[in-house]
């Protein structure tokens, strides 16, 4: 199955869906990483803090997959708006990698007030190749604007939480107006599927409520990772390409917008010590 690329404003290709992997465990993580890369991921979505670099990449160095053929996300800890070049030397080392395909600030957290700092660190790191493109994570427009008026240099990503009932649909367009692409964290709600709408198109097109929640954000042009420990998950979430949801469909999973956040709000959010 072809994945799609979505071309960044750097010029480099990201594949529009990947695999993320926070909350799995240490025991977990390269089993994992092995079936997706099996069932055909080509894009894993890690952190720092998520404690499972090593797995990653152990993952990764068993596949004996082309280095090329591969796109690894790993993200700046709160901790490290300073400190990023060691910061990212350290996850290259766990990853095995001489080099990251994106490198994100995790967090602005706008109390401790070092978020301009880490992103002229990060266009440094990329300047010395030690990442591929540049980008953020949980930015809300006040912080995306300084960034890029500080530097005029633009994230190539901004990665927030969307899913059916959290749509941040004035952010998705304050993002876009950058000419920045918009990758959705916990597409799935983390599993939450509460919802009527996934459930009556899943019955309708033969699919499961996760599916139609994924192709929701891929018909949105969000770059999307859902997580799963699950074999069956894992591949469920990636036979997304033979099917397409109507408009009606759509309209319906839009409707269920209800301003139901799972993640930290990025104006308050610091757990600076984890
Ligand atoms: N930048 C940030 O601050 C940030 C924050 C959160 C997440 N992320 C990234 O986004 C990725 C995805 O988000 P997420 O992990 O928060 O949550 P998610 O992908 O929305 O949901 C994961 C949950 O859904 C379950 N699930 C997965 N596929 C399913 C399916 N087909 N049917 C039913 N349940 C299913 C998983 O269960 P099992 O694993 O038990 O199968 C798990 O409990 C993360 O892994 C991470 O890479 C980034």
């Amino acid at each position: 199955m072809n994945v799609p690329s979505v071309t960044l404003n750097d010029g480099n290709t990201i594949p529009q869906l990947g695999f993320g992997v926070w909350q799995v465990s240490t025991d977990d993580i390269t089993r994992a990483v092995s079936t997706a890369l099996e069932v055909g991921y080509r894009h894993i979505d890690t952190a720092a803090i998520y404690g499972n670099e090593e797995g990653v990449g152990k993952a990764i160095f068993e596949s004996a997959l082309k280095r090329d053929d591969l796109f690894v996300t790993t993200k700046l800890w709160n901790t490290r708006h300073q400190d990023a070049r060691p910061a990212l030397e350290e996850s290259l080392t766990k990853l095995g990698l001489e080099q990251v395909d994106l490198y994100l600030i995790h967090w602005p957290v706008p109390t401790q007030g070092h978020y301009q700092q880490a992103w002229e660190s990060l266009i440094e790191l990329k300047e010395a190749g030690l990442t591929r493109s540049i980008g953020v994570s949980n930015f809300l427009a006040p912080h995306l604007d300084q960034i890029i008026d500080a530097t005029g240099v633009k994230p190539t990503v901004n990665q927030i939480e969307i899913h059916p009932s959290f749509q941040q649909a004035d952010l998705v367009a304050h993002t876009r107006g950058h000419g920045v692409e918009v990758e959705s964290y916990s597409p799935l709600g983390l599993g939450d599927f509460d919802l009527d709408a996934p459930k009556k198109w899943a019955t309708e097109l033969g699919r499961t409520p996760a599916q139609i929640v994924l192709r929701w954000h891929l018909q949105h042009g969000y770059i999307v990772f859902p997580k799963s420990v699950t074999p069956e998950r894992i591949a469920e979430n990636f036979a997304l390409f033979d099917f397409e949801l109507p408009a009606e469909a759509m309209a319906d999973l839009d409707a269920c917008e209800a301003g139901k956040r799972c993640g930290g709000d990025p104006a308050t959010f610091v757990a600076p010590n984890r």
